[in-house]
C-alpha cells in the first residue's frame, strides 16, 4: 500500500476513535442530565398533585364525589409538554381516575400498572413501552388512615434517547468533515513536501544517469530537504566520479597522462601513506573582511590559492596563514583554525596573527621592500632596515611555532613552505622536528648572485633555506641561480648531476616546477562567468568599442602596466583606424598600498590611464579603463572570455599565472596572448606573441598583430597553449612537488632542539 494511503488511512481510523469515544461520554452526560432532569420534575409534578388529590376515601358517599374531582385533577395535568399524565390508585390497585392519554398507555401496556403495583414507597422508573420509553412515577397517597391510593405520573422519555441518537448523528457527521480535511491536507503536505521534491529529484538522477547535465532541484526547506541535498551530493560525487573515471579511460586510450583533481587526490594519499600535510604561507586561501553587508570572505589576489588549494582538499590537510582580514579574529575557533572554503570545508585553515609592528617589520619592510626587489630586478632599489630583518627573524619564528603546534600530534610531517617570506623557516621546524619533510617553493624568480649579494643578510636567508630537504622554483634558470649563489657565499658540497647542496650531513635537493592553472572542461559552475558576452561587458562599463583588450594584475611596478600603457598609446598613434574600436580594461587589484612605491604606482596608473584618454577619447569610447580595484575570480572570467588579447607585460616575474588562466579559460579557442619574455609562463606559453616590455615599439605592434591575426592562426595557437597548460596543469604542479618530498630520504636525527622564541 503506498504511504500515502496509510499515513490517511492511520489518521482516519485515529480521528474516527477519537471522536466515537468523545461522542460516547457526551451521550453519556446528557442521558444521566435528562434523566435525572425528568425525575426532578415528575418529582416535582407528584407533590402537586398529591397535594391537590389529597386523602383518598375508600368507602362512604363521599367516594362518588371524590372520583369525579380525581377525574377532573389528573385530566388538568394531562396536557402538558412530554408529560403524558396523570393517574390515581386506591391500595387495591385499582384506577380511581386516570388522564386520557395514561389510560391509552395502560391499556396497550400492561407492564404499568405491574410497576405501580409493586412499587410501595416514591420513586420512579424507566420502562421501554414498545418503541417508546416511559418514565413512571409512583407517589403514594397518605391519609390520616396512614397510605390510602398511589398517584402515578407518567413521561413520555423517547426525547432522551432521541437527542443521543441527534448527538451520534453530529458525531458521524464530524468525522466525514474532518476525514475530508485531513485528508486533503494530507494529501497536499505529501505531495508538495515529499512526493513532489522526491519526484524532482528522481527526475534529476534519471538524467545525471542518462548522462545529461541539468541543475539539481530545489528541495531545500521542504520536509525532506536534507535528503535530498545529501542524495544531490551523493550523485554529484558518483558523476564526478564516473567523469574522472571516463576521462581517464579517455586519455588512457589516448595514451595522454593529464593531471586531474581525482588523480591528484589519489596520488598524494598514496604519497602521504600515514603522513600529514601543513602548507605555510604569508597571504591566506580566504580572509573576513567586514563589509557593507557584515562579515564578507574574500578570495585574496594571489595564484597561491588557485595553486594549493586542490592538494589541501585532496588530503584534508592543513594551511596555516597570517590572519589579516578585518574580521579575521571573529571567524575562528579557540585554536584560532576554522574549515575552509566556506561553501564547502574540506581542510583546515590556522590563522597567526601579527601585531601591526611585526606586519610592518616584517611582511612591508624585508618581505617586500627588500626581497621582492631584490629578486625582481624590475629597476626597483631594495631597502634593507636591520629593524625589518629583526622582525622578519620573529615571524619566521612564530610561524615555526605554529607549524609545530600544528603537527605536534603527527608522526610523518609534510610541510610545503611557500615563498620569500619564509627563508628562514624550513631550518627552524627542520630543527625541532628532523623527521619531518620540509619543502619551499619560491614563487618569485631568483636573482644572478651579484644581485643576490647586495643583501645584507644573504648568508643567513641561504642557511635557512637550506633546511629545507627540497627547494623549488618555477623555471631552471632559477635554480641555476640559487646554485651559483650557494657556491658564491657558502662553504658547501654541490652535487651538479643531481642538482643538490650538501652542507653540514644535510642534502637539499633544488628543481624546477614550473606553477600552472587548472582547464575548466566549462561544466562547472563556479567557471561560468557573471555576464557572458562582450557588449554586455562594454554596456556595463559606458564604452562604446568592437575590440577588447584585458590586463588583470595586481598593482605592483614588476608587472609592467605602465610599460603596457606606454605601448597602448603608441599602438593608437601608430594604427589610428584603431581608435574608437579598440578599448584596454586594466583590472587592478591594490596591494601592498602602505609602502610608498606601491601607492606611488597606483597614482601614477591613475595618472597615465587619464593622460593617454585625454589624448583619444571620442564620444562614448575611451582607449583605456582602468577598474582599480579586487575583482572576484567569476568577474575576471567574464573578461578573459570576452577579450580579443590579453597583455602579460611583467618586467620580471616568476611565472605569472594571469597568461594560463587566460588561456586556460578559452575553451573557445579564440583570443590572443601578448606575453612577456621575462615570465616564466613565456618558457612555456610559445605560442604567444612574446615581447620585451621595454621596447614600446614592438608592444604596439605585438597588439595591431594580435588584432589582425589570421583566425586560423588565431585559433591553431590557442589551442597549442591550451594543450601545454592543460598537461602541466596545476595537479600535476602538485604532484610532482609531493612525489619528489616524498622520495627524499629523511637522515634520523638524534635530538631535537626546541625553537626558541
Ligand atoms: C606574489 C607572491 C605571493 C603573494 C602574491 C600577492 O604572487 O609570490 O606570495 O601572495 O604575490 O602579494 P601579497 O603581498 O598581496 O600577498
Amino acid at each position: 500500500m503506498r504511504v500515502s494511503v496509510r499515513l490517511i488511512l492511520a489518521l482516519i481510523a485515529g480521528v474516527t476513535l477519537v471522536t466515537f469515544l468523545f461522542a460516547r461520554s457526551e451521550v453519556d452526560s446528557e442521558k444521566r442530565g435528562l434523566r435525572s432532569d425528568l425525575e426532578r420534575r415528575a418529582e416535582v409534578l407528584g407533590d402537586i398533585v398529591a397535594e391537590d388529590v389529597g386523602p383518598i376515601e375508600t368507602a362512604g358517599p363521599r367516594e362518588r364525589l371524590q372520583q369525579r374531582r380525581l377525574q377532573q385533577i389528573v385530566e388538568r395535568f394531562g396536557n402538558r409538554e412530554r408529560l403524558v399524565g396523570a393517574a390515581v390508585y386506591d391500595l387495591q390497585g385499582e384506577l380511581l381516575a386516570v388522564s386520557s392519554k395514561v389510560a391509552e398507555e395502560i391499556a396497550q401496556e400492561p407492564a404499568v400498572t405491574e410497576q405501580v403495583k409493586r412499587q410501595d414507597r416514591e420513586g420512579g422508573s424507566f420502562l421501554q413501552a414498545g418503541n417508546k420509553t416511559m418514565h413512571v412515577f409512583v407517589m403514594p397517597l397518605t391519609g390520616d388512615a396512614g397510605v390510602t391510593g398511589k398517584l402515578v405520573i407518567l413521561h413520555d422519555a423517547s426525547y432522551i434517547q432521541a437527542q443521543s441518537v441527534a448527538i451520534w448523528r453530529q458525531a458521524v457527521w464530524h468525522v466525514l468533515l474532518q476525514v475530508l480535511i485531513i485528508t486533503t491536507i494530507t494529501m497536499l503536505i505529501v505531495r508538495w513536501s515529499i512526493v513532489g521534491p522526491l519526484a524532482k529529484t528522481a527526475q534529476w538522477l534519471r538524467e545525471l544517469r542518462a548522462g545529461r547535465r541539468s541543475p539539481p532541484p530545489q528541495t531545500s526547506g521542504d520536509l525532506i530537504g536534507p535528503l535530498s541535498h545529501e542524495v544531490i551530493s551523493i550523485a554529484r560525487s558518483l558523476v564526478a566520479a564516473r567523469a574522472a573515471a571516463e576521462e581517464e579511460a579517455r586519455l588512457r586510450e589516448a595514451g595522454e597522462s593529464v593531471w586531474t583533481a581525482d588523480r591528484l587526490r589519489i596520488h598524494v594519499l598514496s604519497k602521504l601513506q600515514n603522513g600529514r600535510l601543513f602548507v605555510v604561507s604569508n597571504r591566506e586561501p580566504y580572509e573576513h573582511v567586514i563589509g557593507d553587508k557584515g562579515i564578507e570572505v574574500r578570495v585574496p589576489a594571489s595564484g597561491l590559492v588557485t595553486a594549493l588549494e586542490p592538494v589541501l582538499v585532496a588530503c584534508d590537510g592543513t594551511w596555516i596563514a597570517h590572519g589579516a582580514g578585518s574580521a579575521d579574529t571573529q571567524t575562528v575557533d579557540r585554536h584560532d583554525r576554522l574549515r575552509v572554503p566556506p561553501e564547502r570545508p574540506q581542510y583546515t585553515l590556522r590563522r597567526v596573527w601579527l601585531s601591526q609592528e611585526e606586519e610592518d617589520g616584517y611582511y612591508y619592510g624585508f618581505s617586500n621592500e627588500g626581497l621582492w626587489p631584490l629578486c625582481h630586478i624590475a629597476h626597483t632599489r631594495p631597502i634593507f632596515r636591520k629593524g625589518d630583518w629583526d622582525r622578519y627573524q620573529s615571524a619566521n619564528a612564530k610561524f615555526a611555532r605554529a607549524v609545530l603546534e600544528e603537527m605536534e600530534r603527527t608522526e610523518e610531517p609534510f610541510v610545503l613552505v611557500q615563498d620569500y617570506h619564509f627563508a628562514l623557516l624550513p631550518r627552524m621546524i627542520k630543527e625541532a622536528r628532523p623527521e619531518t619533510r620540509v619543502g619551499i617553493f619560491w614563487h618569485i624568480p631568483w636573482p644572478n648572485p651579484q644581485a643576490f649579494g647586495i643583501c645584507p643578510w644573504e648568508k643567513e636567508l641561504l642557511d635557512g633555506l637550506l633546511g629545507a630537504d627540497l627547494i623549488g622554483f618555477h623555471t631552471q634558470s632559477h635554480c641555476n641561480y640559487f646554485l651559483e649563489t650557494i657556491d658564491s657565499c657558502l662553504e658547501s658540497r654541490i652535487d651538479r648531476e643531481h642538482f643538490a647542496v650538501n652542507r653540514g650531513g644535510h642534502r637539499t635537493l633544488v628543481k624546477p616546477f614550473p606553477i600552472s592553472v587548472a582547464l575548466s572542461d566549462g561544466s562547472d559552475d563556479a567557471h561560468q562567468p557573471l555576464l557572458p558576452d562582450r557588449a554586455a561587458l562594454f554596456r556595463q562599463l559606458g564604452v562604446e568599442a568592437a575590440f577588447m583588450g584585458i590586463g588583470v594584475d595586481r598593482i605592483d611596478y614588476t608587472k609592467g602596466i605602465l610599460e603596457r600603457f606606454r605601448g597602448i598609446e603608441r599602438f593608437f598613434e601608430k594604427n589610428p583606424g584603431y581608435r574608437e574600436k579598440f578599448t584596454f580594461i586594466q583590472i587592478g587589484a591594490p596591494s601592498r598600498t602602505r609602502i610608498k612605491s606601491y601607492s606611488d604606482l597606483m597614482a601614477e596608473t591613475e595618472w597615465e590611464a587619464e593622460r593617454i584618454n585625454e589624448r583619444f577619447r571620442a564620444g562614448n569610447w575611451r582607449p583605456i579603463v582602468f577598474l582599480k580595484r579586487h575583482h572576484s575570480h567569476r568577474e575576471i572570467e567574464a573578461y578573459y572570455r570576452a577579450a580579443h588579447v590579453c597583455l602579460v607585460t611583467s618586467l620580471h616575474d616568476g611565472m605569472n599565472l594571469v597568461a594560463k588562466e587566460f588561456v586556460a579559460s578559452r575553451d573557445d579557442d579564440q583570443g590572443a596572448l601578448i606575453l612577456s619574455g621575462f615570465t616564466g609562463a613565456s618558457r612555456e606559453l610559445r605560442d604567444a606573441i612574446i615581447v620585451n616590455p621595454y621596447d614600446t615599439e614592438a608592444l604596439a605592434d605585438a597588439i595591431r598583430t594580435a588584432l589582425d591575426m589570421d583566425p586560423a592562426e588565431r585559433n591553431a595557437r590557442m589551442q597549442r597553449m591550451r594543450r601545454v597548460v592543460k598537461e602541466h596543469n596545476i595537479y600535476r604542479w602538485a604532484a610532482s612537488l609531493i612525489a619528489e618530498l616524498s622520495e627524499i630520504r629523511i637522515d634520523q636525527p638524534e635530538k631535537a632542539a626546541a625553537v626558541s622564541s
